[in-house]
């Protein structure tokens, strides 16, 4: 059985590359029954880059690969420290993927085309892969109602369906920049298509973590 994982960019590189988080998440995995797919995000190192090559004049298309390339580093950060399970080179694409996912326990990679996130890339490799489920580890524990940064009325969701989340992600894609909804647009209609069950766990919470990979009950949100 498979399990893929978006493993945030604020989690694994917040500033520098957080070498004791990535250690003790990948203790809790590697003592789990499960395969593993494994899409790590660009954090702030992605966003500066980013923004480096828009102030040059590039175009939103070379931002993205700029960024690409950072989550690329971070997966590569991550893959190290799980060792000889993991992939040592970071695939591309996700045919590259699914052949480096047979030969190893872990799957990691980075982003792999401009326009999109690597929360959709996690949908489309647990697609790829046939996971069981797909998590969602990032510094928020679970899916509110509104941001809870700046709405403390917002409230956490423990269980919905696609359309609603749909509904949600989409309310938040139109509000003013800056706002940042938990999981990307694209990647809700695709966990939608396929029916993927989809867990949103607060990364650092290591007890919620190994609960949502084992498909038992949590303190984040259950999508399905
Ligand atoms: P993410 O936004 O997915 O990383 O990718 P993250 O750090 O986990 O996200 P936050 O911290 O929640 O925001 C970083 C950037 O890399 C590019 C996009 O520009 C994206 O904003 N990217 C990533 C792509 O263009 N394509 C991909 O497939 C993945």
């Amino acid at each position: 059985m498979t399990i893929v994982l978006s493993m945030g960019g604020s989690l694994v590189n917040p500033g520098a590359p957080d070498e004791a988080y990535v250690t003790s998440i990948v203790k809790v995995l590697r003592r789990m029954p499960y395969r593993f797919g494994i899409v790590v995000g660009g954090g702030k190192a992605a966003r500066i880059i980013a923004d480096r090559i828009r102030a040059k004049g590039g175009s939103e298309f070379e931002a993205d690969e700029a960024a690409i390339e950072q989550t690329r580093e971070n997966a590569a950060f991550v893959a190290k420290i799980i060792g000889n399970e993991a992939n040592r080179k970071i695939p591309v694409d996700f045919s590259e993927a699914r052949e480096m996912a047979k030969k190893n326990r872990f799957l990691v990679m980075g982003g792999t085309i401009p326009g999109i996130t690597t929360d959709s890339d996690a949908v489309l490799l647990a697609e790829c892969l046939k996971a069981a489920r797909v998590l969602n580890l990032s510094n928020i524990d679970g899916v509110y109602s509104d941001n809870p940064i700046r709405n403390e009325n917002a409230k956490k969701y423990s269980k919905m369906g696609y359309e609603q989340m749909i509904d949600l992600a989409g309310k938040n894609d139109m509000r003013t920049a800056g706002t940042h909804f938990v999981f990307d647009f694209l990647a809700c209609k695709l966990i939608a298509r396929s029916k993927i069950e989809a867990h949103f766990v607060h990364g650092k919470n290591l007890l919620d973590v190994r609960k949502a990979v084992d498909g038992k009950p949590h303190g984040g949100t259950v999508v399905k």
